[in-house]
């Protein structure tokens, strides 16, 4: 059989899979997530579950695709042939993710074309909803396709598209090579742009006035644990996918916290960047930041083009702040529909080529549905169902398999044999107590809160 692919250096990897964590949750949860849970406050259970949870679990998925060489599929098929299905469970999340992750992507792309002259005019809400989804009244209407989103969800899979056929080394890692320190850069100029508004220094209190009082409330913690989970991309397949690109002799323990703290450094850039804008709007606007504040969709189309219109040089700011979503995504999206693809390479023998054209093929008819004007409509119950459900449940079962079925220690043996620093009980415990306890809990919650 031939060789496997390999990454072509530690930075090449660490930044492929710091490329796949960053996305638009960094950019359009974290900020608010953290103004919601106690601003300044919120640090101490996010560090908290990004020391108990995301360091441990990112270490065990490294040592997991590097032991067994495979994707999710393969590596859980070596575990005990009966948990082959637990791999494809993750590999459906991540492929019902990249379908509608890379609508969102299309709207970035088409707003960072607006932003040259502010398209959305005076009423960026009206824009959004109205000119631009034409949205519907119902998810079971779909009224059409809108052409300027097909055509950039075109251009979004064909990204992918031609990142997964050129390779791992050729292909992923070059272009997040790219990708991730230009998104850094780009991050840090629009960081010095906007905290210099006037207005921008009240956004930042807002934003990290802790409120130590939320700290008692347990759904917080709940947050920062959930946030840690999405943000890192763990528990589905993806960092599996990554980590089996490794060479032989690879530092599992380092590389796994050092991805941890880029993508937590980048979150909070991206709460500093985010709510200088929102405290200058409040400030032209005369509004209040609380009243301004929110996540998601929200945020991006509707709030941050508000807020851009009411700036000097909007240009600017505009197109870079789209460009700087648009790159976060796309290079989580080649980390999600290279995880699919891997998968059947792994297991039928396809080539790269072949395999990569069917999935981006069957994914891009998939989208259509989400280039028409009930497609936000849609996607707001898919990605409900998928984050609050399936991403947890996939995790949820992983964890528990690996620490109580299969039990830890061959996997602790593996990542100890090659890392500068090596984990120890502290670490089983963390994955095998705190870790299936809150994701245990939260999905308890959700189903709870769901019916
Ligand atoms: N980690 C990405 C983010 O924070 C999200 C993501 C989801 C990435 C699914 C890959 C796969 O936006
Ligand atoms: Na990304």
């Amino acid at each position: 059989m031939a060789q496997r692919e390999q990454w072509g250096s530690r930075a090449g990897f660490v930044l492929a899979a710091v490329g796949s964590a960053i996305g638009l949750g960094n950019i359009w949860r974290f900020p608010y997530m953290a103004y919601e849970n106690g601003g300044g406050a919120f640090i101490i259970p996010y560090i908290f579950a990004l020391l108990t949870a995301g360091i441990p679990f990112m270490i065990m998925e490294f040592g997991l695709g590097h032991k067994y060489r495979g994707s999710a599929p393969k590596v859980f098929r070596s575990i005990g042939s009966k948990w082959e299905f637990l791999g494809w469970m993750q590999v459906l999340v991540a492929f019902a993710i990249s379908i509608y992750y890379v609508a969102v992507i299309g709207w970035t792309i088409n707003y960072t074309g607006f932003a040259f002259n502010q398209s959305w005019g005076a009423d960026p809400k009206g824009f959004f909803f109205g000119e631009y989804l034409g949205l519907t009244g119902s998810p079971f209407e779909l009224g059409g396709i809108r052409w300027p989103i097909l055509g950039a969800c075109t251009l979004a899979w064909g990204i992918t598209w031609l990142a997964i056929t050129s390779g791992v080394r050729k292909g992923i890692e070059r272009a997040c090579k790219v990708l991730i320190p230009l998104l850094f850069v780009l991050v840090l100029i629009l960081i010095v742009r906007v905290v210099n508004l006037p207005g921008a220094m009240t956004g930042l209190d807002y934003l990290f006035t802790p409120d130590f009082s939320r700290l008692a409330d347990f759904s917080v913690w709940a947050d920062a644990y959930g946030q840690i989970f999405f943000s890192l991309s763990i528990g589905f397949a993806i960092m599996l996918a990554y980590s089996s690109y490794l060479p032989k002799k690879s530092d599992i323990n380092n590389n796994a916290a050092i991805t941890v703290f880029i993508n937590c450094g980048f979150s909070m850039l991206s709460g500093v960047m985010i709510f200088a804008v929102l405290g200058n709007m409040a400030e032209a606007t005369g509004q209040n930041v609380a009243d301004v504040a929110g996540a998601g969709v929200g945020l991006a189309f509707v709030t941050i083009p508000a807020a851009i219109n009411t700036m000097p040089a909007p240009a600017f700011v505009g197109t870079l702040f789209f460009l700087c979503l648009t790159m976060a995504g796309v290079s989580s999206h080649i980390s999600i529909v290279e995880a699919v693809s891997s998968s059947f390479i792994d297991k039928f023998a396809w080539s790269r080529k072949k395999t990569a054209s069917i999935v981006c093929a069957a994914g891009f008819a998939l989208t259509l549905v989400f280039t028409t004007g009930g497609g936000l409509l849609i996607l707001d119950i898919v990605d409900h169902f998928i984050n609050n459900l399936c991403i947890l449940g996939v995790a949820l079962v992983e964890i528990i398999l690996m620490s109580y079925i299969v039990g830890l220690d061959d996997i602790q043996k593996h990542v100890n044999a090659t890392s500068d620093f090596t984990v120890g009980n502290a670490w089983k415990l963390c994955l095998k107590l705190v870790t299936v306890a809150i994701l245990g809990y939260s999905f308890v919650m959700n189903i709870y809160t769901d019916m």
